[in-house]
C-alpha cells in the first residue's frame, strides 16, 4: 500500500487523508499509519492542516517494469539479473554478495540505502526515493590491468548519458567525481571481486544526487548540488534517468576491454573541472600541491608542480583558494 500512496502524493499536491482512504479503499486511521512509515524511511511528507498531506518536490519510485522496458536491446540482454530495491545496506554490496555466488551481469538499484559506500571508506548519504543510487557488474577476461581508467571512462558515459537528457553543465573531478559549479552531483565506486590476474567481476556504483532537499542533505561535509535545482526546478523521472545512465554505462563496459582509456581520453579532458586550477593532492598523509594538467593515456591525473609534472594514479583532489596579486 506504501507504493499506491506514494503514487498518489506524486504529483506533490496536497491530498486529505479521506481522499487517499477513498481512492486506496481503506480507513483514513490506516492511511495515517502508512504515511507515519513512510516518514520512518525517511521520506520527507509534509502535512498541513485543513489541507492534507504532500511530497513536496513530487516523487516517481523507481519502477522495475518501466526500467526494463527502457533499457536498449543491448543493455537488456546483457544483464542475468536486473532488481529493484526499496531498501538495502549498499547496492554495491548487494552485488558483491550476488557475485561470490555466481559470477554475472546484475543490475541492482535501491530507493534507499542504509549503508551506502563512498570512495575511500566514507559513507554515502543515501535518503528514500530522492537520489539514484545502483551498480552493475561485469565480468572482466585481463583481470584488474584491462580496466585501468575505467572509473574515468564510466564518469564520460554518465556525463554523455545526462546531456542526453538535457542537462548540460556537468563536469569531471578526478578521478571519477561529477560536478557542476564546484558541487557535488554523483559519484562513482569501482569494487573487484575474483582473481586480479585473470577473469574478474568489477562492479560499478554510482551515486547521483536527484532532487535532495536541504534536510537530507544535512550530514554531507562537502558543497553538493541535485540535478532538479540544475534543471530550474524541474522534476526528473529516476527511471527515465536511471534508464539512460545504465544504457550508456553498458556501452562502454561492453567497449573497454579492447579500446582502453586512451579512446575516452579526449572526452574526459573537454569535461574536466579542473584543469588549469591550482589543487592540492591528498595521498595518505602527504599532500602535493600543483597546478592540474589534465589525465595521461592510462588515467592518472597529471600534476604541474615545481619539481616538474607528476602523474598520480591515487589520491584526493581539493581546489586551493586562488589569490589575485
Ligand atoms: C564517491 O565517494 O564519490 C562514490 C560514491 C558511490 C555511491 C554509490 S550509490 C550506489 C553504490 N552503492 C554504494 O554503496 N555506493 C555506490
Amino acid at each position: 500500500m506504501q507504493e499506491k500512496i506514494i503514487n498518489l502524493l506524486s504529483d506533490g499536491l496536497f491530498h486529505s487523508g479521506e481522499e487517499l482512504g477513498a481512492r486506496l479503499g481503506v480507513s483514513r486511521t490506516a492511511v495515517w499509519k502508512q504515511l507515519k512509515k513512510l516518514e520512518e524511511v525517511g521520506v520527507a511528507l509534509e502535512s498541513v492542516k485543513g489541507r492534507g498531506y504532500r511530497l513536496p518536490l513530487g516523487f516517481h519510485l523507481l519502477n522495475q517494469d518501466s526500467i526494463i522496458s527502457g533499457l536498449s536491446d543491448s543493455a537488456f540482454e546483457r544483464f542475468d539479473k536486473i532488481e529493484v530495491l526499496s531498501v538495502v545496506d549498499s547496492t554495491n554490496a548487494r552485488i558483491l554478495q550476488q557475485l561470490s555466488v555466481k559470477a554475472g551481469c546484475y543490475l541492482s538499484a535501491a530507493e534507499r540505502q542504509t549503508a551506502g559506500r563512498g570512495r575511500r571508506g566514507r559513507v554515502w548519504h543515501s535518503p528514500y526515493g530522492r537520489n539514484l543510487y545502483f551498480s552493475v557488474s561485469y565480468v572482466f577476461q585481463g583481470g584488474v590491468s584491462a580496466i585501468e581508467g575505467l572509473s574515468l571512462a564510466v564518469g564520460v558515459a554518465l556525463c554523455d548519458a545526462l546531456r542526453d537528457l538535457g542537462i548540460t553543465g556537468v563536469e569531471l573531478k578526478w578521478p571519477n567525481d561529477l560536478v557542476c559549479q564546484h558541487r557535488k552531483l554523483g559519484g562513482i565506486l569501482l569494487e573487484m571481486s575474483g582473481d586480479a590476474e585473470g577473469p574478474c567481476n568489477i562492479v560499478v556504483g554510482v551515486g547521483i544526487n536527484v532532487a535532495m532537499s536541504d534536510h537530507d542533505g544535512v550530514g554531507i561535509t562537502q558543497p553538493w548540488i541535485d540535478l532538479q535545482s540544475l534543471r530550474g526546478g524541474l522534476a526528473l523521472d529516476r527511471n527515465v534517468l536511471l534508464v539512460c545512465l545504465v544504457n550508456h554505462l553498458v556501452a562502454v563496459l561492453d567497449g573497454f576491454e579492447s579500446t582502453g582509456f586512451s579512446s575516452y581520453r579526449d572526452r574526459w579532458l573537454a569535461l574536466d573541472a579542473f584543469v588549469g586550477k591550482k589543487v592540492s593532492v591528498h595521498i595518505g598523509e602527504n599532500q602535493t600541491i600543483g597546478v592540474a594538467g589534465g589525465v595521461d593515456e592510462s588515467g592518472a591525473l597529471l600534476l604541474r608542480t615545481e619539481e616538474g609534472v607528476q602523474a598520480i594514479r591515487g589520491g584526493e583532489v581539493t581546489l586551493r583558494m586562488q589569490v589575485d596579486s
